[in-house]
């Protein structure tokens, strides 16, 4: 096998399993462009301080481009006893350079190298999920504005509660993925800070210039602190965390396409763009996407608890432990992205709401029961008795088989002395919802009104 770049500091060698158990190039290949782009940097850092000449700056950059076409051309393909990622670059420029890539790892150490690595990597990816969270946004917006005078039940308890807007309904996950957008871009800037230069834990005795090569990188700032800027995984626990959550709001709204593509519920079809069939029963239609997004949830959420639990016992300051973040952090960007994706695709192509049968469901429910106590205290009866009043009317009207808009102007008025022929307008579906007018409800001005506010914000980026 290979000679190991330390091996000269050793007697024996590796045992053949161990150099698989340690070794991470199986997964850190994934991060070769950002590897290569942060050792340019590197390498320029180091010529313009004049540790390294400007020729030689200049061969190590080449060399580094070159080894990024080899890999783009599918010729770059390190084995296993290239450790990792890091060492695998290093080795094929000292092929391409001789001595002159030997210099580059001059004032570096792979743990600066590969915190500088992993975070060029979340940065790049944080820019894409949001992305991603924009297109999911704008599809439930176009969605909301096709329906806003659209009406479906509104649920507490999974119980009929009151009629709503099925923009409003829409517009509620526009605002979660809303939140997951502005929680990705602050763990942005706490991602964006450059530990280039740390060295192995302690910083360095060659005259680097940190700031140089994290401007290169486009990084804000530099680690203040050396030790941290090698040990810190902060960002990458915010990043799972704000993954969980997208991932709790995609899996909310699965959930729901689940129960409403239920015969039970019947509120829509699903398309065939994104349903799947039984291999058994011929008459199924299953809602396989939001399922499949609602299992995926609980990777992310496993691979939080493992990063929070891999850091929490983890003395200063680097420690093999860390290699760790790697998979965790890949599958969960991975996850991310094709569950929004696919939810994304779900809502615009997926699945068609079953208007007439929504408006009928609002209709056929006592969902309304509480504008006829909210009616009679608009006429001067005290909240509570209304609503006691009202609790006895449906009591009655479920055991006579009568909706409320089915009882009689003389049955009202038994009731209460307040109720005039205007109670019937004041049940109505279309009323019911409209007079929730108060900001942020589902009346259908406030919904408008909202749906443009969603807007602005999609346009403030
Ligand atoms: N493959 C290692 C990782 O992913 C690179 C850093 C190794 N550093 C060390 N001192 N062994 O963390």
């Amino acid at each position: 096998t290979e000679k190991k770049t330390w091996s000269d500091r050793f007697e024996g060698t590796l045992h053949p399993s161990i150099v698989q158990f340690n070794a991470s190039i199986g997964f850190d290949i994934e991060l070769i462009e950002y590897d290569l782009t942060g050792s340019i940097a590197h390498a320029k850092m180091l010529a313009h301080t004049g540790i390294i000449s400007p020729e030689e700056g200049q061969q190590i950059v080449t060399g580094l481009e070159q080894i990024r076409s080899e890999y783009r051309d599918g010729k770059f393909n390190p084995g296993i006893d290239q450790e990792d990622v890091h060492f695998a670059v290093e080795r094929r420029l000292t092929e391409l350079l001789g001595d002159v890539g030997k210099k580059l790892h001059t004032a570096r150490s792979r743990n600066d190298q590969v915190g500088t690595d992993i975070r060029l990597y979340l940065r790049d990816q944080i820019d894409q999920i949001r992305s991603l969270l924009r297109e999911f946004q704008k599809v439930l917006l176009s969605k909301a504005e096709e329906h806003i005078e659209t009406m479906i039940p509104g649920y507490t308890h999974l119980q009929r509660a009151q009629p709503i807007s099925l923009a409003h309904h829409l517009m509620a996950y526009f605002h979660m993925a809303q939140r997951d957008w502005e929680r990705l871009g602050e763990i942005r800037g706490r991602t964006n800070i450059s530990p280039l230069g740390s060295g192995a834990l302690a910083g360095t005795t060659f005259p680097i210039d940190r700031h140089y090569s994290a401007a290169l990188l486009h990084f804000d700032k530099p680690y203040d602190n050396s030790l941290d800027g090698v040990s810190d995984r902060d960002f990458a626990i915010e990043f799972l965390g704000a993954s969980s959550l997208i991932m709790v709001h995609l899996s909310r709204l699965s959930e729901e396409v689940i129960l409403w593509a239920s015969h039970e519920f019947s509120f829509i079809t699903l398309t065939d763009r994104c349903a799947t069939g039984s291999s058994i029963m011929p008459q199924k239609k299953n809602p396989d996407v939001p399922e499949l997004i609602r299992g995926k949830t609980g990777r992310v959420f496993g691979h939080l608890q493992g990063l929070l639990t891999l850091m929490k016992g983890l003395p200063l300051a680097y420690n093999k432990d860390l290699q760790e973040d790697k998979e965790a952090i890949f599958d969960s960007v991975k996850t991310v992205k094709v569950c929004l994706e696919a939810a994304t695709i779900l809502l615009s192509e997926g699945l068609v709401f079953r208007t007439q049968r929504l408006m009928q469901a609002v209709a056929e429910d006592f969902s309304n029961a509480t504008d006829v106590a909210d009616y009679l205290a608009t006429k001067g009866v005290p909240f509570r008795e209304a609503y006691n009043l009202v609790g006895k009317v449906v009591k009655t009207s479920l055991a006579s088989g009568k909706l409320l808009k089915d009882l009689t102007l003389e049955e009202w008025q038994e009731l209460h002395p307040a109720f005039e022929a205007d109670i019937y307008h004041a049940i109505a579906p279309q009323q019911v919802v409209s007079a929730r007018n108060s900001y942020g409800g589902t009346g259908f001005e406030q919904v408008k009104y909202a749906i443009e506010l969603g807007k602005t914000l999609l346009n403030s980026d």
